[in-house]
């Protein structure tokens, strides 16, 4: 298990691009530099990896490395930000998974074409399925360019409530079976063919709210924020080792533990 982490040095609330933010309610520098240890601490003590990236100056948001892009064995799908505010991420992300040895399947900084993809913010897989998130920062177009997924792997998700824009904040694949979700974030038709893949469990809103499906899952230990009370009872019970931790911080900016992280293998 190996995981990207990139170091919140630069972090901070500069601009708004999701509901979340709010660029008068700033970031406490160094409680986000200790929540953001804490939880690279919890993974490497679950028996992961963490691999660290260079902050860059001016990239504050470039410490959500689940963005970065969508990792498929040895390829990396470069992401194709929305919003300009973060496109600036894409080519020292690119020089990392170069340095490391990945080949790049999709790279939107040589072909300008490509639709909007914000890795694996808004792409999940469940074993061999894919779960495609859209709406807000992918354009669902964008998925007919993964050609080595075959079609009916590939599972369509809209995103519909502002809140919920990424797929990572309100559905979590525990394995290949299982995942945890706010259903009210998707539209009732994508509900409907997200209920057809993987059996659900789902999060009462409150602790939606509190990115109760922004989980970290290495194999039976699950990394979650606090304040969700409820759904860590549900995951004990399941057999899971819930860990939670402090992320306050990073829900100023619209995330929290799994979007700190990119899994690597
Ligand atoms: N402020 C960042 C943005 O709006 C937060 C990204 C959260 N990442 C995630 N994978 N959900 O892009």
């Amino acid at each position: 298990m190996k995981i990207l982490m990139c170091s919140p040095e630069f972090y901070g609330i500069e601009y708004e691009i999701n509901p979340w933010m709010n660029k008068k309610i700033k970031t406490d520098h160094s409680l986000a530099l200790s929540q953001w240890k804490k939880l690279q601490q919890i993974i490497s003590d679950c028996g992961a990896k963490v691999e660290l990236m260079p902050s860059v100056k001016g990239w504050p948001d470039m410490v959500f490395t689940a963005n970065a892009g969508l990792v498929f064995d040895s390829k990396i799908i470069l992401s194709h930000f929305k919003h300009k505010e973060r496109q600036g991420e894409t080519p020292y992300f690119k020089e990392w998974f170069l340095k490391a040895g990945y080949d790049i399947f999709i790279d939107p900084l040589k072909d300008k074409r490509i639709p909007a993809f914000e890795g694996a913010g808004d792409a999940l897989f469940a074993g061999e399925k894919l779960f495609c998130g859209y709406g807000f920062r992918t354009d669902p177009h964008f998925y007919e360019e993964i050609t080595f997924i075959p079609k009916e792997k590939m599972i369509l998700c809209e995103l519909v409530d502002p809140y919920f824009y990424h797929i990572d904040t309100c559905f979590c694949p525990l394995n290949e079976e299982q995942a945890i979700w706010y259903p009210e974030a998707f539209t009732k038709d994508s509900q409907q063919r997200i209920q057809d893949q993987i059996e659900l469990i789902a999060v009462k809103e409150e602790e939606a709210r509190h990115f109760a499906c922004n989980a970290v899952v290495l194999d039976k230990n699950i990394i979650l924020p606090k304040n969700c009370p409820e759904i860590s009872t549900t995951l004990t019970n399941m057999g899971f080792t819930v860990h939670t931790t402090e992320m306050t911080e990073y829900i100023k900016a619209g995330g929290a533990c799994k979007c700190l992280t990119l899994r690597l293998d």
